[in-house]
């Protein structure tokens, strides 16, 4: 009996939320979306999807070429700018760039209805009714009178933290401090600045902010720095969230597992950690040995192989956090992502040590 009250209720519960979670916002046509990294991977195809959409796309590229060939992909809608998230002349170019393009947007309108929990949406049978009584409606509204908003509000709708880099990635002790902090200026460092400077045309719009983490920000698997920024992208991003909700901005987290993209690519990531191995001292390589290095690099080919050429369950999930009106906080990507490391992430030390252990290679002075 009780078991069939308990699956009824989380069916009822899983319906609401498939029921909520298909709803998009309105108007896309009128929403900007700044994306950073777009010169390939996830960035070039989630602004192409964007753009096909009818959003108006800032796609921010760290090359001129990468800009290039995205412009000539996409519609006359979309505009690029070049952005590199380590510089703060560059950040502080792009912002007053974007100002330009979005502020200019005109608050019209009164919204009818505000979900408690979810993002204001506009049924479009509702919508004649306000602009011709300049007043809210009534629609869909269960809490007596719905409070008035501006149907469009001026700002940046959306902004995707999507730049990354992977290399240098090599064991921890291979490494200098200057290795960490190239990747952390990208990864973490340039995430939080461009978001920082970005947030009052955020929270003008209530908008979305996206940041892309990863499965190695729930599983720190290899040294470097990584593991260590997309850690750092999760604290960051679960802190803002909760700051932003009560001024009606969502941030949500992409988490995605492997992908076929150049991040990934095992041939200059192989070339890395073998120049990395070079210039250790005599004692730590033979402390390795050479074989360790091998491994090392049969590995990263290995799970490159095993790694999707689906690019587009990332974008999906990048785009539905940007435009469905109930976003969620976390999106795990891929199947590995679900089956294996967001489940690895809850396991216990001595578990997930020994599974991560299992494809690591044995130093030539290590213990078996
Ligand atoms: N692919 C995966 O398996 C995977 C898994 C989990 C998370 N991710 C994350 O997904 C995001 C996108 O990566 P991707 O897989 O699409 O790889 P990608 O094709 O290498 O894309 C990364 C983009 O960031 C750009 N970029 C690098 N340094 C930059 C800087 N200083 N300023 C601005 N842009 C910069 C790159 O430009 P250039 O191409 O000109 O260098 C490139 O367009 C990254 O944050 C990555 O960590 C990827």
């Amino acid at each position: 009996m009780w078991l069939y009250v308990v699956a009824s209720l989380l069916g009822l519960f899983l319906l609401r939320r498939w029921h909520r979670e298909r709803q998009t916002v309105p108007r896309l046509s009128e929403k900007h979306v700044l994306i950073t990294g777009c010169d390939s991977g996830f960035g070039s195809l989630l602004a192409r999807q964007l753009d096909a959409r009818g959003m108006r796309v800032l796609a921010a590229c760290l090359t001129e070429a990468g800009a290039a060939q995205l412009r000539a992909a996409t519609s006359d809608r979309l505009q690029t700018v070049l952005l590199d998230v380590t510089s703060s002349k560059s950040i502080a170019d792009v912002t007053a760039w974007v100002r330009q393009r979005v502020g200019d947007q005109g608050t019209t309108g009164l919204t009818p209805l505000l979900s408690p929990s979810c993002h204001p949406i506009i049924p479009s049978f509702t919508l004649p009714i306000c602009a011709s009584r300049g007043e809210a409606g009534t629609g869909l509204w269960a809490g007596g009178a719905a409070p008035a908003l501006p149907i469009s509000f001026p700002g940046l709708w959306g902004l995707v933290n999507n730049a990354g880099i992977s290399i240098p990635t090599a064991p921890n002790e291979w490494l200098s401090k200057e290795d960490f902090v190239k990747v952390l200026n990208v990864n973490l460092v340039g995430l939080v600045e461009v978001t920082l400077s970005l947030l009052p045309l955020l929270r003008r719009a209530r908008g979305r902010v996206v940041n892309v983490a990863s499965v190695m920000g729930r599983v720190s698997c290899f040294g470097g720095g990584y593991c260590i920024s997309k850690f750092g992208v999760e604290a960051f991003s679960d802190s803002l969230r909760r700051e932003l909700r009560p001024f009606g901005v969502r941030v949500s987290i992409i988490e995605p597992g492997g992908f076929q993209t150049g991040i990934i690519d095992p041939a200059p990531l192989v070339k890395g950690f073998v120049g990395l191995w070079e210039r250790l001292p005599a004692e730590a390589q033979a402390a390795y040995g050479r074989h360790y290095v091998d491994k090392y690099a049969k590995t990263t080919t290995l799970l490159q192989r095993l790694s999707s050429s689906r690019l587009s369950h990332v974008t999906d999930a990048m785009t539905h956090a940007l435009l469905s009106r109930c976003p969620r906080s976390r999106y795990a990507a891929g199947w590995d992502a679900r089956l294996i490391f967001v489940p690895l992430s809850y396991c216990p030390a001595w578990l997930s040590d020994t599974i991560i252990g299992l494809f690591l290679p044995i130093p030539a002075s290590g213990i078996p």
